[in-house]
């Protein structure tokens, strides 16, 4: 630091800080990495998601775009200082109390700017919060529980933290167990834990969709540059410059040789000092790319002697899928009435607040990684392939994540941090931008989607064929899962006599697709969904009731021959909209008789399922659970919570598995030194398989509990300071467990059990049984459009769900909520254009102010392989809002959208046509 370099002084949460150094630094990196205050958020750094709030002198600003010579002689207050304050408590317990937090990451920012809005209306109504915390983002939460935390911390009503009962934590509204560390900005992510000794890393990429590209001399450009230390190339991989979600189709390299295949791809990383990294300026790095063709569409990939991406996947085609039924040609020509429709939709954009990071260091003969990640174990198999080391040389050992919905499945940082701190043997980090984050990292896969539907004239389906092409951009991914899931789920959960389904993953030159909420059901379900309605028109017949008369149920044929035999609460979702749905109704024709301006209500429905967990692979979770030596219960769980409340609701399961309190429980989370395989976070699977084996394990514990201290299995246990006491016919047993020797594991008594799933093989027509359960649910969504600009507002979502047992009924309502705003955005805003708008404000999602009230209704019938009988509801959640929206706006303009999302352009051109219909 220069003597001559200003001093600026202010005051934290209550203490003086004097800042010497550039007067233009952000403050957001002041307050983060001179004062240790990680609760400030950043997820932009361009004034866009509001992670970054505080308050300044008691106003909210965006702590990524004050300089810090701005704060001279001013009064800051982060996250960490807001607890010095009545309403900031408050609202850190509301927002605790109701669920207002999921992953977290936006948490800080929404609590500031909360507290500046009750600072200065200490009574304000939805209007106002809506007004106040339109600049913070939140993509996991739907905002509707925001709304009620804000308003319950303004109402005298006092927080209730009751905990559930012995054998009663399952079903109970348990506030989230790591939500506290959320709440007061002390939950560490990706970026908020890195060593201030270590290097950084920065990132070379493709600027072009195609391009050939040279490297230059890199030892002249290191030695040029004070402060770098190294470049790291494709050259520097002694194990596999490959890498991928599912290992056979592993093609995407951590640096690219020779020829980059999509815009963002990797071709080298520079490593150096925090501040040389921070200077560097990509430019100056010696590679020259020459722009190639490059393929964008999958009509351009598919066309005859179109160029390979991949020389070993003949017409860029990835992978196929197929599932069939009867002979759905046939049945299609002899039944009494079809419809057919022809469906696109486009890239979609995770979105989540928090950009990849995290950083690695070397230990030994071993690598650690500590990144947020949604699946700890394939990163650390990925990774130890890439570096040519054993698996177990990786640890990896997951930060809170802000948010992934599927992305995070992927590896994005970590191999770069591994490789650089392997050879460099100090701490090195990787921090996306935004821009980067949303350039290289994987999105939802644009489909084009061809649907024939039949039925008899009474309303009976016959027969269905769908057909649809993924665009998977350049690399695998999870092309593979979409193109095999999407046929299992393209008929929806109806009886369908005779069904064929084909898919396609194709290449292009774009940036990878991969998982995102429902792996191509959402989209295929915006196809379907519509077609349902098209086809209830055609028979006159009411379309609810339609789907109500063709719903499965336990006992019917799935398409590929399965009977679920039990938990198939499909009709019951159905049933249960009947009465919302007449009264929407009613509302809407009210409203569109007396309309003498633009705006036309209508009101729509869609069904869905959603198959729990890898569709035919066994795919099992492991847990741990033991007794110690103080009378606590030790509870591996290795399922990474991502905001979706794996964390709480295996806990509350493994309670009552044992038939303990909730908080004798201690958590060991995601750590793969510490925690058994608990798989990925993803495809609906945590709260069903994990779950299970919670329940296994928590059961098995509970047996050698009763074991040693000679009980019956209906005694009541009882944890306590360094004993167990065993309840029976009134009579206590103690177990003293301080002299007790130890096992294996380090425990009095452990007990680890596994669940996989039972799932077959699909045969070569997709036959056999993919999953062994599914989620169903059902949305009705009662929109308002304005026929002459072709604006859509969703005014209400109706959302039943049958999730088996609501393990924990505020969570489940959470993962409904933030299901349906994803869903919000993919119908009516969001499409991600490769090569433009990679930042938050040309790529929109849904603001608090873009979601409406959301009434979630909540079906429950059990699932025999579910713990308690509960389902995952993760991606459920999303799947119908879409459709749903979609046939809401046809029911108020008459005007069918095919392409989404349904923009205003793209609504008015639909209105138009009908108005140019002769
Ligand atoms: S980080 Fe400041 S607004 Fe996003
Ligand atoms: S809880 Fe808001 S972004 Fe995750």
């Amino acid at each position: 630091m220069l003597d001559s370099a200003p001093t600026v002084k202010f005051r934290v949460n209550g203490k003086d800080a004097r800042i010497a150094g550039n007067p233009l630094r952000r403050l957001s990196k002041v307050l983060r990495e001179d004062l240790g205050l990680t609760g400030t958020k950043v997820g932009c750094d361009a004034g866009d998601c509001g992670a970054c709030t505080v308050l300044l002198d008691g106003a909210p600003v965006c702590a990524c775009l004050t300089a810090l010579g701005q704060v001279e002689g001013t009064t800051i207050t982060t996250i960490e200082g807001l607890a010095q304050d009545t309403f900031g408590r408050r609202l850190q317990d509301a927002f605790l109390e109701v669920g207002a937090a999921q992953c977290g990451i936006c948490t800080p920012g929404m609590l500031v700017a909360a507290k500046a809005l009750l600072d200065v209306n200490p009574t304000p109504d939805d209007a106002a919060i809506a007004d106040a915390l339109g600049g913070v983002l939140c993509r996991c939460t739907g905002y509707r529980k925001i709304f009620d935390a804000v308003a319950k911390a303004a109402s005298s009503a006092r927080p209730v933290f009751q905990p559930p009962g012995r054998g009663n934590a399952v079903g109970a509204r348990l506030a989230r167990l790591d939500g506290r560390e959320k709440v007061n900005g002390s939950d560490l992510f990706g970026a908020d834990s890195i060593p201030p000794d270590a290097l950084w890393l920065k990132i070379i990429r493709s600027p072009y969709h195609r391009a050939a590209f040279e490297i230059g001399n890199v030892d002249a450009f290191v030695v040029a540059h004070p402060g770098l230390v190294r470049v790291f190339t494709a050259a520097d991989i002694a194990g596999r410059n490959a890498y991928g979600v599912i290992p056979p189709f592993a093609d995407q390299p951590v640096f690219a040789q020779g020829e980059t295949r999509f815009r963002g791809e990797a071709v080298a990383a520079v490593a150096g000092s925090a501040e040389a990294i921070e200077c560097f300026d990509p430019e100056s790095f010696p590679v020259t790319f020459s722009e190639l063709p490059h393929i964008a569409t999958i009509d351009a990939a598919l066309r005859e002697g179109a160029a390979l991406i991949h020389s070993n996947r003949q017409g860029n085609i990835l992978v196929r899928g197929r599932v069939s039924k009867g002979d759905a040609e046939a049945a299609l020509a002899n039944a009494e009435v079809v419809v057919e429709g022809d469906f696109e939709t486009g890239f979609v954009e995770h979105a989540y607040v928090e950009p990849e990071a995290g950083f690695a260091r070397r230990v030994g003969d071993r690598v650690e990684i500590v990144a947020c990640t949604q699946s700890p174990y394939m990163d650390r198999d990925d990774v130890a392939a890439i570096i040519g080391i054993a698996p177990e040389a990786v640890r990896i050992i997951p930060t809170a994540v802000g948010g992934g919905f599927g992305s995070k499945l992927d590896l994005s940082v970590q191999p770069y941090i591994a490789l650089a701190a392997w050879h460099l043997g100090r701490p090195v980090a990787l921090v996306y931008s935004r821009s980067e984050s949303m350039a290289a990292t994987t999105k939802r896969h644009p489909a084009h989607m061809r649907v024939r539907i039949g039925a008899t004239r009474e309303g009976r389906l016959t027969a269905m064929d769908f057909s649809a092409d993924f665009n998977t951009g350049a690399y695998a991914s999870w092309g593979p899962t979409v193109a095999i899931r999407v046929p299992v789920h393209a008929s929806g959960p109806y009886v369908m006599p005779a069904y064929r389904a084909l898919t396609r993953a194709v290449h292009t030159n774009l940036v990878p697709a991969g998982a995102f909420r429902g792996f191509g059901v959402p989209q295929a379900a915006i196809a379907v969904e519509q077609i349902y309605d098209e086809l209830a028109r055609k028979l006159d017949i009411d379309s609810l009731e339609f789907r109500i008369a063709n719903a499965l149920t336990a006992s019917d044929p799935t398409v590929t021959g399965q009977v679920l035999g039990a938990g198939v609460g499909f009709k019951a979702c159905l049933e249960a909209l009947r009465g919302p749905r007449r009264e929407a109704r009613a509302q809407a024709r009210a409203f569109n008789i007396n309309a003498n301006g633009a705006l036309r209500r209508g009101v729509g429905i869609a069904g869905m399922w959603y198959g729990c967990g890898n569709t035919s692979l066994s795919n099992p979770s492991t847990i741990r659970i033991g007794l110690k030596r103080d009378g606590r219960i030790a509870l591996h769980q290795g399922a990474v919570d991502i905001g979706q409340g794996s964390n709480t609701v295996i806990t509350q399961i493994a309670a009552d598995a044992v038939g303990v309190l909730v908080d004798v429980l201690d958590r060991v989370s995601a750590d793969t030194d510490l925690t058994p395989d608990c798989g990925k976070t993803s495809a609906s699977r945590q709260t069903f398989i994990t779950g299970r084996a919670a329940e296994l394990a928590g059961k098995a514990l509970r047996a050698a509990i009763l074991r040693t201290a000679n009980a019956g299995p209906d005694a009541i246990i009882r944890a306590g300071d360094r004993r167990i006491e065993v309840e029976e016919d009134s009579v206590v047993r103690t177990i003293d467990l301080a002299g007790e020797p130890f096992d294996t594991n380090g425990y009095v008594l452990t007990a680890e059990e596994t669940f996989d799933p039972p799932t077959t093989p699909l045969d070569g027509n997709g036959q056999g049984n993919p999953y062994a359960i599914y989620g169903f649910g059902a949305h009705l969504a009662e929109v308002e459009v304005d026929v002459e600009l072709g604006t859509a507002k969703v005014l209400k979502i109706t959302a039943a769900h049958d999730v088996g047992r609501a393990i924990n009924p505020a969570l489940v309502e959470g993962q409904i909520e933030g299901g349906v705003a994803q869903g919000i955005g993919m119908a009516l805003m969001e499409e991600f254009i490769p090569g433009r708008g990679e930042n938050l404000h040309d790529y929109l999602i849904p603001t608090i102010g873009d979601v409406p009230p959301i009434v979630s209704i909540l079906i429950e019938d059990p699932s025999p392989l579910g713990p308690m009988g509960a389902k995952g509801i993760g991606e459920q959640a999303l799947i119908p809002t879409a459709p749903a929206i979609l046939n809401a706006i046809f029911d108020a303009t008459g005007a069918r959208i095919c392409r989404t999302p349904a923009t205003p352009d793209r609504v008015r051109s639909a209105i138009l046509l009908l108005r140019d219909r002769p």
